[in-house]
């Protein structure tokens, strides 16, 4: 795996809670539901301050900040773009004002799709990152912080059931998204002041071109979201049987 995670250490209590709390039961749909896929927009929409203040029975973290301790991040794409970076303290800002373009669900074969609007994204985070973006050298250390707007998601994913002790589970099967950011500014503040200009360098270069150098890096940064919607969806699906996620 080249994107490696620590996520909520300890958060994850497997098998703590047998069923769907009670404030959630409402937002749970039915597979027989012959409006299923309104069923779950309309979930989306009425536990969106769940989402954002996170759910702890069922390991989901807070999505709005969206908190990260350590990522690391090691790709080379070609000769001239290569990323090899240690990320902490990752906070990420702006998912309540997510918006739900399209959605797509079906609760027999176990797939759905969604497209998604994020009008704007901060995030800020400690760096420390080698490698190369094209004709910037990438040797850097400190803290980084930037914001990006009118970002498109759309997520694809299907889930396979197991068995753990007698019961089915969920997990992920596979997901695979596209990620278009539209916009976005960057800054980076040295860790040593006496290497500003190499922090510099690599910003000023972003916030000449963001589209180009957002576009250039995006096969990393699918990557990494991809795995990371996998840690995070098996770590929330392994919590409960299948029978209490999809009800018949
Ligand atoms: C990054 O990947 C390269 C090539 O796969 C490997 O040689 C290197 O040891 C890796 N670095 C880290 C810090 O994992
Ligand atoms: C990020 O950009 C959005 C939209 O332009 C703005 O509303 C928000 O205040 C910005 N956040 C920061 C911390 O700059």
């Amino acid at each position: 795996m080249k994107t490696h995670y620590l996520l909520f250490v300890c958060a994850l209590i497997v098998g703590t809670y047998a069923k769907v709390p009670d404030y959630l039961q409402p937002f749970i749909c039915k597979a027989s539901d012959p409006q299923y896929e309104k069923c779950v927009w309309n979930s989306f929409e009425k536990s969106r301050p769940y989402l954002m203040k996170g759910i702890p029975e069922v390991s989901l973290p807070p999505m709005d900040p969206f908190i990260l301790p350590l990522m690391t991040v090691n790709r080379t794409l070609n000769d001239v773009v290569s990323i090899n970076a240690i990320c902490r303290n990752i906070r990420v800002e702006g998912a309540r004002n997510i918006v739900i373009d399209a959605l797509k669900a079906n609760p027999i074969k176990h797939l759905g799709e969604i497209h998604l609007t994020l009008p704007w994204s901060y995030m800020e985070m400690e760096y420390d990152v080698s490698g190369q973006l094209l004709a910037i050298p990438l040797q850097s250390k400190g803290f980084f912080k930037g914001n990006f707007s009118d970002i498109q998601f759309h997520v694809k994913g299907a889930l396979d059931t197991y068995k753990r002790n007698g019961d089915e589970y969920f997990k992920v099967k596979k997901v695979s998204s596209k990620i278009v950011v539209g916009d976005g500014w960057i800054k980076l503040t040295s860790k040593n002041p006496e290497l500003q200009f190499g922090a510099d360098m690599i910003s000023d270069f972003f916030n000449e071109n963001p589209r180009q150098v957002m576009d250039t890096i995006n096969p990393i940064f699918i990557d990494t979201s991809n795995e990371l919607f996998r840690v995070v969806a098996d770590q929330i699906l392994a919590n409960l049987k299948v029978s209490e996620w999809l009800p018949a």
